[in-house]
């Protein structure tokens, strides 16, 4: 579509945007490349700083995906950490909310909050991307700074909705570049810097349902209103 849609429903918007939930259960079978080769398309369309573009994606399946998560679960057990972004933990509000977010996804999956192993368990499932068909890696190039760092997030969020308007569940997973080594063990060398990724396929049957309904703050709380 080329021309300009000015007024959507908002109805529609309020289901594409509801609609996208972190899924963590996956069935199996591939999406077709042709409804991958769409979605990717139109993640392409997101806005950036001076359309810099700075997004630079690696899509995994099948064999690949394989080799890509036996290679994460080897570096979480064997390894150390190699991200190409420091990872620093949250404080103060951010680290309340991350808290309470684990709290809820970790009762969603079952998992007791004391329960070390099935927490070690949870995390080496990330790590083979919950069960996903395809993973998608997003990196920017080395020279990025944080506007790059900004619009990858926009595009992110862009091929999620993407995904979601196709019956594509996903799920975002900042662990994914914990361990960027591992990554360029398989995919090749690459100067770029992986910032995170997202597993995606089609839901298993009531996984949606199934991840809690995380709450965000009162918008009070986050957005000022000046007049
Ligand atoms: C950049 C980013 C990184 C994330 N990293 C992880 C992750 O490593 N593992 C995970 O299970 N969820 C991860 N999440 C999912 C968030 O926990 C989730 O988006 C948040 O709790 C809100 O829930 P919702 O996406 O279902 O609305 C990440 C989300 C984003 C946007």
């Amino acid at each position: 579509m080329t021309s300009l849609q000015t007024s959507l429903e908002p109805v529609m918007a309020e289901r594409l945007i509801r609609g996208r939930r972190a899924v963590r259960a996956y069935r199996p079978d591939p999406v077709p490349d042709t409804v991958i080769a769409e979605v990717f398309a139109l993640a392409a369309a997101a806005p950036s700083h001076s359309n810099t573009q700075p997004w630079s994606v690696d899509v995994v399946s099948a064999g690949a995906r394989q080799r890509l998560g036996e290679a994460l679960v080897h570096a979480a057990e064997s390894g150390k950490p190699s991200p190409d972004f420091p990872l620093r933990p949250y404080t103060g509000t951010a680290a309340e909310r991350s808290f309470a977010a684990g709290a809820l996804t970790h009762e969603a999956l079952g998992v007791a909050r004391d329960d070390r192993a099935a927490r070690r368990r949870a995390f080496l499932a990330g790590l083979r991307f919950y069960g996903a068909p395809h993973v998608a890696l997003l990196s920017v190039p080395a020279d990025a700074d944080e506007r790059m760092t900004a619009d990858l997030g926009i595009y992110a969020q862009t091929l999620m909705l993407a995904m979601t308007a196709h019956g594509i569940a996903s799920c975002p997973q900042g662990v994914l570049g914990f361990y960027a080594d591992a990554v360029r063990s398989v995919l090749g060398p690459s100067t770029d810097k992986l910032l995170f990724g997202i597993s995606f396929g089609y839901p298993e049957p009531g996984a949606m349902a199934a991840m809690p309904d995380v709450p965000r703050a009162p918008l009070a709380e986050t957005t000022r209103f000046h007049a």
